[in-house]
């Protein structure tokens, strides 16, 4: 069985509370929170106020993703009592032990995302700093893209390497995943998956969560 954290990306904005209470009531794990800056992906979708807009309602900690060059400028605005994962990119960071340790220092567990084009061995070095990799399985910027299979070779990677070595973390994969290929996806290695469209545009959600949950 794995963790769920559905994306808000894929709810409609229009009606996000009673979106987020439908999902939290249904039963999952984390609420993904996919935050885009224009300049690291060629999207932008919400900062941080509408992020807080949700306290209150979720019931179920945040798990932020920061698509954001030079996230170590925001860390600070997404960290709530509700914010567990602070996620950034290898990519967008000139100086990722720093940003990491920022992160820590602000009470929150680190995590640490590479795009489809980035090879796994660039984290070897700060894998026993991190709580948890987010293997993106699609380019980073919009929601209900295709999955890229390649991406389970990086899950093999890092699973292997945390049964090889005492450092441990979890792994989380986030894009284009669904009912149809959740069961994959777990059995690969995965903890923690990231589902916008399969789970917020589903006809019948409770069905959706379960299926990819496991
Ligand atoms: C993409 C985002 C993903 C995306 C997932 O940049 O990080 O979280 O919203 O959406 P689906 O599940 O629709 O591929
Ligand atoms: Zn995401």
């Amino acid at each position: 069985m794995a963790k769920i954290a559905p994306s808000i990306l894929a709810a409609d904005f229009a009606r996000l509370g009673d979106d987020v209470k439908d999902v939290c009531d249904i039963g999952i794990d984390y609420l993904h929170i996919d935050v885009m800056d224009g300049m690291f992906v060629p999207n932008i979708s919400f900062g941080s106020s509408v992020m807080k807009s949700l306290n209150g309602i979720a019931t179920v900690p945040y798990d932020v993703h920061l698509m954001i060059e030079e996230p170590d400028r925001y860390i600070g605005d997404f960290v709530t009592d509700n914010t567990e994962f602070i996620t950034v990119h290898y990519e967008a960071c000139s100086d990722l032990a720093a940003t990491i340790r920022h992160i820590h220092e602000a009470g929150c567990r680190a995590g640490v995302s590479i795009k489809p084009a980035t090879a796994p061995e660039v984290l070897d070095d700060y894998l026993d700093e991190i709580d948890m990799i987010l293997v993106m399985s699609v380019e980073p910027g919009f929601g209900g893209q295709k999955f890229m299979p390649e991406s389970l070779d990086k899950i093999k990677y890092f699973d292997a390497t945390r049964k090889e070595t005492d450092v441990d973390y979890l792994i989380e994969i986030d894009g284009g995943v669904g009912p149809a290929n959740a069961e994959t996806v777990r059995e690969t290695g995965t903890d923690v998956i990231v589902a916008g469209s399969a789970v917020f545009k589903a006809a019948d959600r409770a069905s959706a969560i379960a299926a990819i949950k496991g």
